[in-house]
Order: C-alpha cells, then structure tokens, then sequence
C-alpha cells in the first residue's frame, strides 16, 4: 500500500466536476441527485421494506417469508423463497422478447455469433438435460475453465438451472492453480475447451486440466467443448466432448425451484494468507442486486448493445457479462481475446462494428490505450457510445479525463464503479443521470449500501481524512461464507470493526460524502486490476527448491496500477545470478500464471525482519520503489540492511 497521506495529497488537487447531460438525465432510471438521495434515505431508514420492493422485479415460483434474518456475521435473504437465476434471465424473457439478441458474440480470429434469447434458453436446457444424465445431483460443484465464448455462459446458466455449484476458474490461470480450486472445492465435473484464443496463440485449456487432476480423485468427468480443433489428449472413459452430448440429448432441463439461499456460484479469490478464498454466493441476494445494480448503474435501454470487456474468470465478468444483463433482457457483447490483436484498434473496431451504447472496462486497459496513443481510438466514430465505466482499481484523474474526452467525446457519463468479489455487486458508483461526477471518484454508495469510512476503532472520520473502508449493514449480494472455511469468514470480514463489513480498503470521504477509493490495505496486490495476494506468490517463489525465504510487495506501474517485486534468499550451496533470478520467475509464471509473474525478483542475501523475526514489508515496499524510507524503522533487528538492500536494487 503506498502511503494513505501521499495518494490523499495528489486526490486532493482534483476539483473538476462534470454533472450528467440533461437528455441523458430526462431519460434515465433515476433522473437527478435529489431522486438517488431520498431512494438513498428510504433505504437505509427501512432496508427490509426497501430489498423487499426490489425484489419484486424478479420471478418467483413462491414467495419468501421473512426478507432478512440477520444473525451478525450470518444473513439469510428472502427466507423460503423459490426461485432459479436461469428462469430469471432467460425463460420469463421468452414471451416478451425471443428474438432479442442475449448473447453478441466475437471471437479473436473475428467470428461474429448472436444468440437470441430463444437460442440462449434452449442451449442451456439441453446442456442442463446433459448435465443430468451424467449423474449430477443438486449442490455438485462444477468447475468451468474455458476460453471467453458462449458456451461459458451456457454452461454457468445451465448448473444455476439446476442446481450446481459452478466455480469458474480464469483460463490465465496454470494446473496448479486448477488443481488447489478442485481440492477445496471436490469439484465432481470439469469443464473445459480443446483451447482458447489469446494473441493469435492457442491456450491449452484441455493439457493444463490434465495436469491438474493427475493426482486428485473427485473429479469424475471433463466435458470439453471444441474451440480450436488442435490436436489434444482425450480419455474416452473420463473425456466427452460437448458436441456429442448435446448431439445426443433429446431433453430440455426445467428450471428447479431453488431456494433463496441455496449455493449459486464460488468464486476463488486472492486474499492475504497462501490458499485462495472460495468466496461463496446464493442464489435470491445475489441475483436481485445483480439485476438492480445493472439497471441502475448502467441505466439499460431496451435498445442498448452493452459491453464490458471482463473475463468472465473474475467476479466482474460473472455479475455484468452474464447474470445482471441477461436478467434484464439486455444485449450482452462478449470478446474472447485481446485487446491489441491483431492490431491495438481492436476493441474501437468492435464498438463501432456492433454499434456498441455501453463500455465497462478497467483502468489498466485505459493506461495501455493512452500509451499506444490517441491517434488510435481518433479512427474509429466511437459514435453509438453513451455511457462509460471502469471497475477494478482507482482510476488516476488523468486517465479519467482521457476516457472522457477521447472515447466519450465529452458527452458520456462515466460511472467508476467500486465493489469487491465478495460484495457480488456495485456497491459505490455514481448513477449515470444522477450524480455529478468527479474525475478520480468512485462517488457516492448505492440505495441501500452503507458505506463509510472509519479509524482503527470504527468510528467515522471527518471529510477529507483517510481511513478504513466499511459497510454498515448487510446487503443482498454479499458473499455469506467462505467455502469450507466459516471461521476464516467470520475472522477476515466482520472481527476488525464488530458488526461492520471490512472491505480492506482504505478511502477518504470529501466535503460532499464522495468516495475516494485509496488502495488496499492489507497485502493484496491489484495487477492489472486483477487480484492476487503477496503470501500466494511467496509461496510459489518458496516452492522452489533453491530458494530459503522471500518475501512480495506490490510497487506502482505506469500501465498495471501496480507490479509485483519479490525479495528472495537462497538455500546454502546456491549462488544467485541473473539467470536465477530468472528462472524463478519462470517458476511463478509457470505455478500460478503469467498473471502472477513478478517484474523482477532480487537475489539479496537476508530480509529485513523486526525482532520478533516478522519481515517488514513495508521497508522493501519503498525500496523497491525507489523511494525514500521515513518512518519508524528502530523495531529493525539490524537497521544496517536498508542499505545493503537499497544497494541491491541500485
Ligand atoms: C479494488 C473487482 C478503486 C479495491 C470488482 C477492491 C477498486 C478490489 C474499484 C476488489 C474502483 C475495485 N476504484 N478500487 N472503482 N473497484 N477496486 O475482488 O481495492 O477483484 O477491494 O473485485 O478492487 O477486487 P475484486
């Protein structure tokens, strides 16, 4: 984390203020800022009355009895309601509108698909119905680990029809990123494609699962879709290919009438100790506020062509490629592969070839888009765009204005959404006819979210002071445990502030109750807006059998928002080189992925530890960044080896 006084300063100078364009306002969901604040203030006086008007717009198969039982840090929503997320977003659109488009779909290679919602419903029913005949029971977990197309979607929609668990794992994540996901989760069915596309190159989908479940028992099955036709390894008794199943099935999977709070999805997430968290999500909350927050945020029309660039391997694609837009009849683009292929105009091609209205994407891919220079997006009309957004990470005002002027020609809002894989949904955004907006700010919370930022002890802090970001009171779509872990839950979220929501993130609140989102708190890194955690990356670094001890620290960078550096030392008898250093960050790429890939690994040869032996990462934080070390460093066992490390990075 970079010092909460140092971002505070730079976020301080900004005073530009953009207010909605008045066509975009007479039109919108919520018109103006007076509407959001008493929807705002009726919710939080009453939230039960409010989440129970909401929830209204869903379809239920039987009604719920109580909204909420709160029993701190356990929330059950919408107690013996019945209800499925595949009925919600496809079969009650069938009536109304079956040949609306749900699905707009382009591939790297630039194959063009649209599923209607007619399409959509019955390719889902059928794989459901294949589903069934292999034996799936309700409450199964299903992994997905598949490259960015259509199928992924079905796939999701088609466990949440009845009843399975799915967890989707990123396709840049490796085997043994799979096989630690397989082992919490005892995932009975995987799955998967032959390969994806990404850069022009194929990933190996298919190899990487193999690896993975060598030495696992519970997966019983791997169905694979076939995307690229290379040539792979298939296993006639576990293996059987998506095309032949469906081929064979004559059925359509009905709905199943769910509970409220029965499992929807896990969600691996990064968090500050080595083993990922199965962030865990039902079905009623999150879905309801899945659907509202896209309704609200992204203020949806019927004739909207929406795009949010998201893999679908992250919470962010989950919520708003998948179940927000389709539960709301929208039209949902989704691309499989990069940005910058085959050239770096590739995502202003797809705005203006699907006469695109809506664009969600991250910072990062803002940051590389400035990089490679305005005359790019300046080719393309970008003219079918009325709204922006950005998710993920703090967006640096400059980037803000960037995205303002040159993508939304000055006439788009752009909502800078703030939530978490645990929050399930948007939880601070501005509303895009409503709020006024200011470059750098995530805004204000939505109706019904208690935000607020506190001190150590939990109480609120006065305007412009920088502090710990909670929420106050339970809401729909938050995570209600971690998989096979409730302790941890009950420890990590709700121990630090008794009876609040701990996001680990620090903020400030200005003058006028903005947000300002600051960074993480706690040791989770955001590389390019994607999550991982420094003890995660320690480990894999460790488990190479050269290395003693190393500790990770997340360092700004122009592009990512920020990068990994790890500190390493080395067991007795090895030598560190250049070429070391290099092949353990191979190693990393390898274990976890290229995401996971450090900038630079330094070779030192001990860590600076207090005299309780605890690495103080802070110190190699500032390091490593080249900055100047202030603070307390007396609780250093030797104070000597700030310099020998400032040396090391010279
Ligand atoms: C960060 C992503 C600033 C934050 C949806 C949070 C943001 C973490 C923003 C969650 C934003 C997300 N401004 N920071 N608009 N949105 N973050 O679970 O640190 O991948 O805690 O969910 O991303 O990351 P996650």
């Amino acid at each position: 984390m970079k010092d909460a006084s140092e971002t505070l300063e730079s976020l301080l100078k900004e005073k530009r203020s953009f207010s909605p364009p008045k066509l975009f306002s007479a039109a919108a969901h919520v018109p103006d800022l007076k509407s959001y604040q008493a929807l705002h203030t009726k919710a939080l006086k009453n939230p039960d009355a409010f989440w129970a008007e909401q929830a209204k717009a869903l379809h239920w198969f039987h009604p719920w009895e109580k909204t909420l039982v709160w029993d701190a840090p356990n929330a059950k929503w919408f107690t013996k309601g019945k209800l499925n997320v595949s009925y919600n977003c496809l079969d009650r659109h069938l009536k109304t509108q079956p040949h609306k488009t749900a699905i707009l779909w382009e591939g790297e290679p630039g194959e063009v698909r649209k599923l209607s919602y007619q399409d959509l419903y019955t390719e889902v029913a059928t794989f459901a119905a294949c589903l069934q005949t292999l034996g799936l029971k309700k409450a199964d977990r299903v992994i997905l680990y598949m490259p960015m197309i259509p199928e992924l979607a079905i796939a999701m929609l088609a466990c949440s029809r009845i009843g399975l668990i799915h967890s989707v794992i990123f396709g840049g994540f490796s085997a043994q990123a799979i096989r630690d996901r397989v082992e919490d989760s005892k995932a009975k069915l995987i799955i998967t494609a032959d390969g994806g596309y990404r850069r022009g190159k194929i990933v190996e989908l298919k190899r990487n699962v193999d690896q993975a479940i060598q030495n696992t028992s519970s997966v019983e099955h791997v169905i694979v879709y076939q995307r690229t036709k290379h040539e792979i390894p298939f296993h006639p008794k576990k293996d059987f290919w998506w095309h032949e199943l469906t081929a064979k099935n004559k059925n359509l999977a009905d709905a199943l009438p769910l509970d409220s709070e029965d499992p929807l999805f896990i969600l691996y997430t990064s968090g500050t100790t080595g083993k990922p968290k199965g962030i865990l999500h039902t079905t009623a909350g999150y879905l309801l506020q899945a659907h509202v927050s896209t309704k609200w945020v992204f203020d949806l029309k019927d004739d909207d062509i929406y795009w949010c660039t998201a893999d679908i391997g992250w919470i962010t694609g989950h919520t708003y490629i998948v179940y927000g837009p389709l539960s709301n009849g929208a039209t949902t683009l989704m691309y499989e592969g990069a940005p910058n292929h085959p050239h770096p105009g590739r995502f202003w091609e797809i705005i203006d070839r699907h006469k695109v209205s809506i664009f969600y994407t991250s910072p990062t891919a803002l940051r590389a888009f400035i990089q490679w220079g305005e005359k790019i997006p300046h080719e393309y009309a970008l003219s079918t765009l009325r709204l922006l957004g950005t998710v993920g990470e703090p967006i640096n005002p400059e980037t803000w204005m960037w995205y303002y002027s040159v993508i939304g020609k000055e006439k788009c809002p752009i909502v800078d959404t703030w939530w978490q894989t645990e929050t399930g949904s948007i939880m601070i955004s501005p509303l895009p006819g409503a709020t006024p907006l200011k470059p750098g700010s995530a805004t204000l919370p939505l109706p019904g979210i208690d935000a607020e930022v506190v001190d150590g002890k939990g109480n609120p802090v006065p305007p412009n002071t920088g502090g710990f970001l909670v929420i106050r009171n339970p809401w729909p779509s938050m995570l209600r445990t971690i998989y096979n872990d409730h302790d941890r839950y009950s420890e990590h979220y709700w121990k630090k502030f008794p009876g609040m929501y701990w996001t680990g993130d620090e903020a400030r609140r200005d003058e006028e109750g903005y947000f300002w989102i600051l960074g993480r708190a706690d040791d989770v890194i955001k590389v390019s807006g994607h999550r991982l955690g420094t003890s995660e990356i320690e480990s894999s670094v460790v488990s190479h059998p050269s290395v003693a001890e190393c500790a990770v620290v997340g360092i700004p960078h122009k592009i990512k928002g920020e990068c990994i550096v790890a500190f390493a030392t080395l067991k007795q008898g090895h030598v560190p080189s250049p070429e070391m250093a290099q092949t353990l960050i191979n190693h990393v790429a390898k274990e976890i992925g290229t995401i996971a890939r450090p900038e630079e690994i330094r070779l030192v040869p001990r860590l600076p530890k207090t005299r309780s032996g605890k690495i103080m990462r802070r110190l190699l934080r500032k390091i490593a960044a080249k900055e100047e070390i202030v603070g307390d460093t007396t609780t250093l066992e030797d104070p000597s080896i700030i310099e020998e490390l400032s040396k090391s990075m010279a």
